[in-house]
Formats: C-alpha cells, sequence, structure tokens
C-alpha cells in the first residue's frame, strides 16, 4: 500500500481487502465519466473483466465509484476501499483522475499490461483510505521532439507515462534549428522543408562522427487535435513551444527572407545537422513579425492552453549587430542595444498573445531588457531566472539545468551512453527543490510549480530517452506532487524502497529505464570499463 509513487498526504490501511470479478461495476457520476471511461477501458485490457457501468452509486458496490466532493480542492482526491467497495471521490474531475492512477498502482504492477495474463486470477484492493492533493499546479515534462523526432504514437506513450506519474503539463517542444515538426497550412515549406535534415552529428558536437541517414518527421494538424484530445483525457494541458528569434535555422531554410539576408545569403542554410548554439537567427522585421502572427494564429486554434511557450533562448545577437536592417529598427524602436530588441521582439508576441487571451512563457533570457506583465519564465539557467521573475511578480516554472535536465548523464561512470552535462543521480533529482529559500512566502506563490527536460540531442531513439527519463521521473514526480520535507531530510532509502515495485509497473509499461544503482551489467564484466572522464564533462 505504501508503495504508491508519488507518495500520497496520507494513507491509513485498514484489514480486509475489495475484490473485483465479473460482477463488479463501475459507477461513474456525470462530471467524472470521462474519467470513467478511461478507467474501464485500462482496466478492462489489463485484466479482462467486463467492469459494467453501475448506473448509480450504490451498484458499484463491490465494485469502483467514482465522484465530485465539492469539499475537496482542485486535483485533490480521497479514495476509501472498504466492505462497500472502491470510492473515489475528487474536488474536480482531475482529483477523480488522479486517484484512478492511485487505484491502479494499488492493484499491482499487471494493471498496467495490455491484456490479460491470466483470466482467472483474482484481482484486489487492500481496505484503506489515501488523502491526497499535488503540492504543484505546474508539473511538467518537456519533449524535445526537433532534435529527434518522436512520432505520434511514441507522443501518446509518453502522455500515458505522465498520467501514470500524475503529471499534468506536456511542453511541446516543436520547432529547432534541428527540424520543424508542426504542419502550418498557410507556410507549407516550414514541413516540407524544415522537418527533414539530411545527416545528424553522432553523439556530442565535438564528435567527429555522423549518421549520414536523413532524419525528420511532423505532426499534421490533425495528429496534433488527436495529441491534445488524448492529453485532455488524460487531464494534462499541451502546452506548444515555437523558438523565437533563435533556434530558428529549419525556418529559415525554408523561407530564407526571414533570416538576416543583408549579413548572409540565407538561401544557403539547409535544416542544421550539428547541435548548439546556431548563430543564424530571425530578422526582426515587419515580415517576420506577420510570417509568425500567422503561425501562432493556426497554433492557438489547435492549443487550448492558456500558456504559449515562444521559446527566447540561446540568442546570438552578432547577425543584429552586423544587419543595417536590425540597426534601423534599434533606432526607430530608440531601444539601446540588440538586447533590448530580443525584448522588443518578445513584447510583441506578448502583446499579441495577451489581446487573445493567452499568456507567454518562455525560457529565462526572456527576462533580458524588460519583461511584459502576464508573462512567465522557465527557469533553465539555474534558479536566478525564476527568483528573479518572481520577485518582479511574474510567474514562474523552475526547471534549472543542473538538477532536471534528464539528457544529463545519471552516473559519474564512463558507461554512460554520451557523457554530456551535470551527473545527475536518481538521489540527486529525489533532492531536487523547485521552492529556493532565497523567495518570501509571498514571491514563492509565483513558482506555477516545476518540469524535467528531456533534451534529445543524444537520444536518437525511443530506447535512449526512456533510459534518460527513467527512473528519474518518477523521483521528479514525486518532487512535484508530493508534499515532501527539506531536500536533506527526505528518506532516500525509503523512496528506493517504493522503487523497487515501481520498476515492476515500469516493466509491465514497457519502460526502457536505467536498470538500478549499482554496476550496470556491462561494468561488472573485467576489461570493458573505459577510461574515467576527468572535470567537468562538455554541455550539449
Ligand atoms: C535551453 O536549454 N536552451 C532552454
Amino acid at each position: 500500500m505504501t508503495e504508491l509513487i508519488p507518495a500520497p498526504r496520507s494513507a491509513v490501511a485498514g484489514s480486509g481487502e475489495v475484490r473485483l470479478t465479473r460482477h463488479s461495476r463501475l459507477y461513474a457520476d456525470p462530471a467524472t465519466e470521462g474519467v470513467g471511461h478511461w478507467l474501464s477501458a485500462a482496466l478492462r485490457q489489463a485484466t479482462g473483466l467486463p467492469l459494467r457501468e453501475g448506473r448509480e452509486l450504490d451498484e458499484a458496490e463491490g465494485g469502483i465509484g467514482l465522484q465530485l466532493d465539492p469539499g475537496l480542492g482542485p486535483e485533490e482526491y480521497r479514495l476509501v476501499s472498504d466492505h462497500f467497495g472502491v470510492l473515489i471521490e475528487g474536488g474536480d474531475a482531475a482529483g477523480v483522475f488522479w486517484g484512478a492512477q492511485t487505484l491502479r498502482q494499488l492493484l499491482g504492477p499487471d494493471a498496467y499490461r495490455r491484456a490479460p495474463l491470466d483470466r482467472d486470477r483474482v484481482w484486489s484492493v487492500p481496505y484503506l483510505r489515501i488523502e491526497d492533493a499535488p503540492r504543484f499546479r505546474w508539473r511538467g515534462l518537456m519533449l524535445d521532439v526537433a532534435r529527434h523526432f518522436t512520432p505520434k504514437e511514441g507522443v501518446l506513450r509518453h502522455l500515458d507515462l505522465m498520467a501514470a506519474h500524475k503529471l499534468n503539463v506536456f511542453h511541446f517542444h516543436l520547432t529547432d534549428d534541428q527540424g520543424w515538426r508542426i504542419e502550418i497550412e498557410r507556410h507549407p515549406r516550414l514541413t516540407e522543408i524544415g522537418s527533414w535534415r539530411a545527416r545528424t552529428k553522432t553523439g556530442h558536437r565535438a564528435s567527429p562522427l555522423w549518421e549520414d541517414k536523413p532524419h525528420g518527421g511532423y505532426y499534421t494538424q490533425d495528429d496534433i487535435r488527436e495529441i491534445v484530445a488524448y492529453a485532455a483525457e488524460r487531464h494534462i494541458t499541451v502546452v506548444p513551444e515555437i523558438d523565437v528569434p533563435g533556434h530558428s535555422q529549419a525556418a529559415i531554410a525554408a523561407y530564407p527572407e526571414l533570416g538576416n539576408t543583408d549579413v548572409i545569403d540565407t538561401t544557403a542554410l539547409s535544416v542544421w545537422d550539428t547541435w548548439g548554439i546556431n548563430p543564424n537567427v530571425l530578422a526582426p522585421t515587419d515580415n517576420t513579425l506577420r510570417f509568425y502572427e500567422g503561425v501562432f494564429e493556426e497554433v492557438l486554434r489547435l492549443f487550448p492552453s492558456e500558456f504559449v511557450h515562444i521559446g527566447g533562448d540561446e540568442c546570438p545577437k552578432d547577425q543584429w549587430r552586423h544587419s543595417e536592417t536590425a540597426q534601423a529598427r534599434i533606432r526607430e524602436l530608440g531601444l539601446a542595444d540588440e538586447d533590448e530588441l530580443q525584448s522588443w521582439f518578445i513584447g510583441h508576441f506578448d502583446t499579441w498573445l495577451a489581446a487573445r487571451g493567452r499568456r507567454l512563457i518562455g525560457w529565462d533570457e526572456i527576462l533580458e531588457g524588460g519583461l511584459a506583465k502576464g508573462a512567465a519564465v522557465s527557469s533553465w539557467r539555474g534558479y536566478a531566472g525564476g527568483i528573479a521573475a518572481a520577485r518582479a511578480g511574474h510567474d514562474v516554472v523552475m526547471c534549472p539545468e543542473q538538477q532536471v535536465y534528464l539528457d544529463h548523464r545519471q552516473d559519474p561512470g564512463p558507461e554512460e551512453p554520451v557523457p554530456i552535462g551535470w551527473v545527475r543521480t536518481l538521489e540527486d533529482v529525489y533532492r531536487f527543490e523547485p521552492v529556493p529559500p532565497e523567495l518570501t512566502p509571498e514571491e514563492a506563490r509565483h513558482v506555477l510549480g516545476t518540469q524535467a527536460n528531456l533534451w534529445t540531442e543524444v537520444m536518437e531513439d525511443p530506447a535512449r530517452v526512456d533510459y534518460q527519463a527513467f527512473p528519474r521521473l518518477a523521483a521528479f514526480a514525486e518532487v512535484a506532487w508530493s508534499a515532501l520535507p527539506a531536500p536533506a531530510e527526505r528518506d532516500f532509502a525509503e523512496f528506493q524502497r517504493r522503487m523497487t515495485a515501481h520498476y515492476r509497473r515500469l516493466d509491465a509499461l514497457g519502460v526502457a529505464y536505467r536498470p538500478p544503482a549499482g554496476p550496470l551489467p556491462w561494468q561488472r564484466r573485467p576489461g570493458v570499463l573505459g577510461r574515467p572522464k576527468d572535470g567537468p564533462p562538455p554541455s550539449r
């Protein structure tokens, strides 16, 4: 019972168990019908039980009941398993959905399978009472589908994995120098040209190796609608990211007029095939603004999310310094320098989004040169950006690269696939604290939550993404959901004990996680150990 991940606020064991049988029914009140559909589908495929729909709660006796309790808060739930059956009540449908996720964990790892192993097996839930609610309202995962493309099926799978861990914001990094992944009807070349590259750097950017095969793919607008709807069924919000004005070479390769044509011959650019910070950024022209307003118009039609991410990170200013067009714009707007030009560019979309009832969110570079009022910040270069933003009254999502960039290696040994970034072990992630102690309680209210980021330069296939994400995402989910004590006081041994059960769930879900701590199988064989690396590893 106490092997739940993330840990609930409180769990009290009873004695006895509810048995689910062929006669068990599932009742969902009208407000929780969607959760009922999801839960009955998930449990039917795993157990083979019919779980017929009950028309009232009494009919669910010995079965499962789902309903709202207006006395509970947003996303809060209570799960009671006793002689009446299993009753899950939530402050809203999301709360009931998270309770349903808890029920699935209570049923054991085989509840995660897509077909029953044994139709005669007895399924039971111990008598207990769980009261639970999340610490943060933004419990995010970012997936970079630009560097390596994740076909739609894989995205849906990530949404299922997020739901199983009570994560609720999917930050969809859709565009970058190395690929444009979303169909934009009025600008078809973005995907015709921008979604494929001829070859790809293998591993770190300093590597001499290439994969000499085209890499690419994109989501049609119907794919996006499906992904957004699938996420909504799981109470996950999809926040799209269209990265401007840097990280835009794929767009410039498709539409060379978007680049700084008075500085370089942008018609010679192709979709970028290596990693790092790219100098080819958007030109700050009216044409570029109108072009991206068109992109965002289509994006807003597809994504109902309050927040829209505009990137804003890592925009080198060299081309703007050398561009007569950019310099004329700086003079015309009375700006001090290129940093203010970037601010003006971001500010344009902030106003544009606000006028359409949405809120802009961007990486913490958008703080440089001033930020519009409603804008929020993803604090990635450590905590500093988030602290500054919160103090200035902006909402913040804490995702410091030193802590929750899951492309960074998870063991100091030389065998980690590509040893970029800091070593961040499972325990390090478990001891990550999203709210820095520097913030007053008032300022800390601006921390909407936290997010783990999966940048995919060195994750060339889904198995590698799984390896980097898991098991650390399970620790991250507990940080985001559970009311944990201060980092030094967190009981990592107890978490690891629960992880023993969780690995069985991940097995049933088909997750190719990094094997638990200790030498990996190949490290146990003598003679295959590489030379340990000295000093800090290179970044991407
Ligand atoms: C980032 O990692 N460039 C946001």
